[in-house]
């Protein structure tokens, strides 16, 4: 904000308001100032008893005010920002609609025309990022949130593992996982559970269907959840039967991938060369085409948030962009083969002064425990 000149700045993005105070509802506006640090919270009264008990405890909010909105969240952000007149406040760009933007300026306008002196209205200034720039590395805290995450993920993934695919759908499994996520104390599922099978698990986002698992079928498990405000992420692929030949080499490249692409972490290695281990891996043994998303992407109070481990654009990707301590994200690698069948493998990982450290930590295999 200091670098911005920025004398307030208007936070609609709902993740950066849960980043920034803690709340988790779904209605928010958040106004601070950058001289005081006061940090004006608009909501409405469904959560005002929840942000009032959440600032008796050691997880309050410092220098949060309360202001309940007695008509809209924009008519009452705009009687704040009218407080601003004369100076620069910056609105997050990509967090707010046209239509929202274009009322309250027309809004702070005609206040700033009205009564007497005819003082100018606060400047909208658009910002990119700025709280999202503290989110991507992650502090002790989050950290240790997210360990327990990941244990518990990975606790999860040990009893999906073990059920029987053979003659179900898809998703009655995807309904099975969901339950042990909720069992084992998450909040809710990160995503959409993915069970896909035989050809579906060709297709990286499949979405469960009515099908039944054959015996021979590949079937991609990929799920995440919510726990403490934090995702975690992680994909195994199994066969029901005996694996194939072709099956056991293609699950064999893309651990190799993963493998690379987990050893290259480091503090100061370029994102961009993070995820060209793992296609380098994968087109070694011909399959480069068969690898078509990204090798990983950030994790925090989204399930996808920065930093993106993807190809370099020659076009938009001017410089490398270095992975620091701290930024916690996926390595997921997987070959899709249409008409076939598709295998992923997706771990999470913490950058560290030494490399990557696990967040997930479960067999990796085709078939077995
Ligand atoms: N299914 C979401 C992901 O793995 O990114
Ligand atoms: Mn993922
Ligand atoms: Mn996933």
């Amino acid at each position: 904000m200091t670098a911005g000149s920025l004398d307030a700045l208007l936070v609609t993005s709902l993740p950066n308001i849960l980043y920034l105070t803690n709340f988790s509802g779904t209605a928010a506006v958040v106004v601070i100032e950058r001289e005081s640090g006061r940090l004006r919270f608009i909501t409405d009264s469904r959560y005002t008893e929840s942000v009032r008990a959440t600032g008796t405890t050691d997880r309050a909010c410092p220098g949060l005010e309360l202001v309940v909105t007695a008509s809209s969240y924009d008519a009452t952000a705009a009687a704040v920002l009218d407080e601003y007149r004369g100076r620069r406040v910056g609105f997050e760009a990509s967090h707010l609609t046209v239509s929202r933007h274009a009322w309250l300026l027309s809004t702070l306008a005609a206040a700033g025309n009205a009564g007497v002196g005819l003082r100018a209205s606060p400047e909208l200034v658009p910002t990119q990022g700025l709280v999202e720039a503290g989110r991507v590395r992650k502090d002790t805290y989050e950290l240790d949130v997210l360990r327990e995450a990941g244990r518990r993920l990975s606790e999860v993934a040990r009893v999906v593992l073990k059920m029987p695919l053979h003659g179900r759908t898809e998703m009655d499994v995807a309904a099975d996982i969901d339950w042990q996520l909720r069992q084992a104390g998450f909040e809710r599922p990160a995503f959409d559970t993915i069970v896909a099978s035989g050809p579906n698990s060709a297709l990286p986002h499949a979405r469960p269907t009515e099908r039944r698992i054959g015996e021979s079928d590949l079937v991609v498990l990929d799920f995440g959840g919510v726990y403490g405000s934090y995702c975690v992420d992680l994909t195994r692929t199994r066969t029901p039967g005996v694996a194939s030949p072709r099956a056991l080499a293609v699950h064999e490249a893309v651990l190799e991938a993963q493998r690379r692409a987990i050893s290259a972490v480091a503090p100061g290695v370029s994102r961009f060369e993070i995820d060209a281990a793992a296609r380098q891996a994968l087109a070694e043994v011909g399959l480069q085409d068969a690898f078509g998303h990204g090798t990983g992407h950030g994790l925090g109070i989204e399930i996808h948030e920065a930093p993106r481990i993807v190809q370099r654009r020659p076009d938009v990707d001017a410089r490398d962009e270095m992975v620091e301590a701290g930024m916690v994200f996926t390595i997921e690698p997987g070959a899709y083969i249409p008409g076939w069948g598709g295998v992923r493998i997706e771990d999470d990982v913490i950058v560290t002064d030494q490399g990557a450290e696990m967040l997930t930590n479960v067999a990796t295999g085709l078939t077995g425990a």
